[in-house]
């Protein structure tokens, strides 16, 4: 059996439904309650799981049976993939499929936080728009400006991609230099304090892991240019979020473009959310239509491969495959 901790797109519900048994999950907006996870786990041999449900040592140690975890997410960091490890249970995730949707949302909240256009619509419903002013609602340049890309993974990279087409001079800096690459696609590797000191625009595409953990923090934002916008696409706990509220609100960076949040779903009271120099959404990086039903039926045969004794396309790494 295998269970899923939400109702996935249909298609790839049925691909399942026709392979094995499942069950499911039923509410849509509400997450699956823990004792639930716990209980249903108890029979499935497979589990399929959201980014936003924490599969820990209880869940598995709930699980007797269970031979592989499959998140409908690129990132793992909800599961405890050594402990995993351990009991010999494979885990797999989604690379690849939705590298384009994510970077298009994080250019989109680039271009939202710089131009002020969330605020700019605001301002209209609010009858704030008196008259056209020379700097009504004025923001930043985009076309020309410094773009710093904080992990140049598949993500990252697609995003200094659409960069080019606005003239944008690329910068990155990734735990590892890829030389090849910067000839290839015209980028520029620095230091983390060099491209925090001088680029316009930073973009962050770091896995949340304990490295990266509070990653861009008070020390960092005070690098920034006060003219800087930050955008966030990654995860929440890469970012220190009251010392980026502190650095909205003093002014020490211009604005931010968030999707992630340190607690999901954030509280509509977190003072970043009160700043007018936030763009926030809702964890929305890979949301199109197009991306969730490929993510949805690549999680599904991957599961189905480990449960038929066959090497999953896409196991985590560090996870046992
Ligand atoms: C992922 O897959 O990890 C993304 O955050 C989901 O959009």
């Amino acid at each position: 059996m295998i269970y899923l901790t939400r109702k996935i797109p249909e298609p790839a519900l049925q691909y399942l439904q026709e392979r094995s048994a499942c069950r499911f999950w039923e509410e849509e907006n509400i997450p699956v309650p823990r004792e639930v996870l716990r209980r249903e786990v108890g029979e499935a041999e497979g589990l399929y799981c959201m980014l936003s449900d924490g599969i820990d040592r209880e869940v598995m140690d709930a699980a007797p049976r269970l031979k592989a975890i499959s998140t409908m997410a690129v990132g793992f960091d909800n599961i405890d993939v050594e402990y995993a490890r351990q009991k010999g249970i494979i885990v797999t995730h989604t690379p690849g499929v939705l590298t384009e949707a994510t970077a298009d949302l994080a250019f989109a909240l680039l271009m939202a936080a710089g131009r002020r256009l969330i605020e700019a619509n605001r301002a209209i419903y609010r009858g704030e728009w008196k008259t056209w002013g020379p700097l009504f609602m004025a923001g930043r340049d985009i076309y020309g400006a410094s773009l710093g890309i904080i992990g140049l993974g598949r993500i990252g990279l697609a995003v200094a991609r659409r960069a080019r087409g606005f003239a944008m001079k690329v910068y990155y800096f990734s735990r590892r230099r890829n030389m090849e690459l910067e000839e290839k696609e015209g980028i520029t590797y620095l230091p983390l304090a060099e491209l925090l000191k001088s680029c316009d625009y930073v973009s962050l595409h770091v896995p949340a892991t304990p490295e990266t953990n509070g990653m861009i923090g008070p020390k960092e934002l005070a690098m920034m240019k006060p003219t800087a916008v930050l955008v966030n696409t990654a995860r929440g706990a890469v970012v220190d979020e009251e010392a980026l509220y502190k650095a909205l609100k003093s002014g020490t960076i211009y604005a931010a473009g968030l999707d992630v949040f340190a607690v999901e779903p954030v509280d509509p009271n977190h003072p970043l959310l009160q700043l007018p120099n936030v763009v926030a959404l809702p964890h929305i990086g890979s949301a199109s239509i197009e991306t969730r039903y490929k993510m949805a039926r690549l999680a599904a045969e991957d599961l189905l491969r480990v449960l038929n004794g066959e090497q999953p396309r896409f196991p985590v790494p560090g996870g046992l495959t």
